[in-house]
């Protein structure tokens, strides 16, 4: 059974058609992440699946359960980290772990030990009275997550669990995801738009106006794309390309200051360039194919581009997130 399945899934606000029939399945155990600009409606899909709101079409399971008809099995079985942070920041991070353990029924005999166990895995066990108002944003998040896997839920979804943290607490939250997966029975859904991030999931759907665009692995979307980029320096980059489409049969054109075009295999081309393009290189780079190349490739734009392109409002949450 998967954990997830979602068939033409929707949600209209008004006008605004935020989500436009979405339909994917998560595998049991999988981590699998929605990629896509602000405003592509990840965030809306997430509250679909946890039940916070109802789809204005299609249907969608959770955990076996159906999130119209079945809404407290589908809760009882789910965690939620949301985008906005939720903690009471007046009370300790034990009495808001605790408080949210007596929300979800987990057995008072239970509640001490498994309090422990998520405290340690993100590392604040030594600060759990400490109120969380004291806390930095990293270690909010970090206690958010502890919280969202107290009641050891069988999905677990991450709204952007790393957005406006410095690299080193991103690489730590990323350690805990990837420690849960070997130690917990658990899937879990999450969204980012950093791409480095869709990186460690084992499949990433791309969204992008409502609409998801394409679903595979990290690895099989790169090389989808199937080219390398090759850029070279030269001192004189219109020689260089009339060369390459003379002597090579390549197309090429300058872009951020090189001479820019692509070939299938780009270790093993260089060489051939060297020897056979009859005029001096004076630096040159290969690079493989990345998911915003992927993104570039699928939706035209590249993943700043989009986000540049959402409304002032948009911008102006952005700012705000960024300051938390
Ligand atoms: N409650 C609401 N009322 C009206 N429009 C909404 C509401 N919630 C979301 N929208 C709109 O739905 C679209 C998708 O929003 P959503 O929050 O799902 O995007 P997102 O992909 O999570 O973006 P971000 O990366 O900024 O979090 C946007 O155009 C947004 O303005
Ligand atoms: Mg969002």
């Amino acid at each position: 059974m998967n954990a997830v399945e979602v068939t033409d899934l929707k949600k209209s606000y008004g006008k605004v058609e935020a989500v436009r029939g979405v339909s994917f399945d998560v595998a049991h155990g999988e981590v699998f992440g929605f990629l896509g600009p602000n405003g592509a409606g990840k965030s809306t899909t997430i509250s679909m699946l946890c039940t916070l709101i109802n789809p204005t079409g299609g249907r969608a399971r959770v955990a076996g359960h159906d999130v119209v008809g079945e809404r407290d099995e589908v809760r009882r079985n789910i965690g939620l980290v949301f985008q906005d942070p939720t903690l009471d920041s007046y009370l300790t991070a034990e009495q808001n772990l605790r408080f949210h353990a007596e929300l979800y029924g987990v057995p008072k005999s239970a509640v001490g030990d498994r309090l422990k166990q998520v405290m340690e895995m993100v590392a604040l066990w030594d600060r759990r009275d400490s109120k969380v108002s004291t806390f930095s944003g990293g270690m909010k998040r970090r206690l958010e997550i502890a919280r969202g896997l107290l009641h050891s839920p069988r999905v677990l979804f991450l709204d952007e669990p790393t957005v406006g943290l410095d690299p080193q607490t991103r690489s730590a939250i990323w350690g805990y995801i990837n420690k849960l997966r070997r130690t917990e029975d658990i899937t879990i859904f999450m969204t980012t738009h950093y791409m480095d991030e869709a990186e460690y999931c084992d499949r990433i759907a791309i969204i992008d106006h409502g609409e998801i665009v394409v679903i595979d692995s990290p690895e099989a979307l790169k090389a989808s794309i199937g080219k390398d980029r090759v850029q070279i320096h030269t001192s004189d980059d219109q020689a260089a390309i009339a060369a390459l489409k003379e002597r090579f049969d390549l197309d090429a054109g300058v872009h951020d200051g090189a001479v820019t075009f692509a070939v299938a295999s780009g270790e093993e081309f260089v060489p051939k360039l060297f020897a056979g393009l009859g005029l001096p290189i004076t630096g040159v780079s290969v690079h493989r194919p990345t998911l915003d190349d992927v993104f570039m490739n699928y939706t035209g734009s590249t993943i700043r581009d989009a986000e540049e392109e959402s409304s002032g409002g948009m911008n102006q949450m952005m700012r705000a997130r960024l300051r938390r």
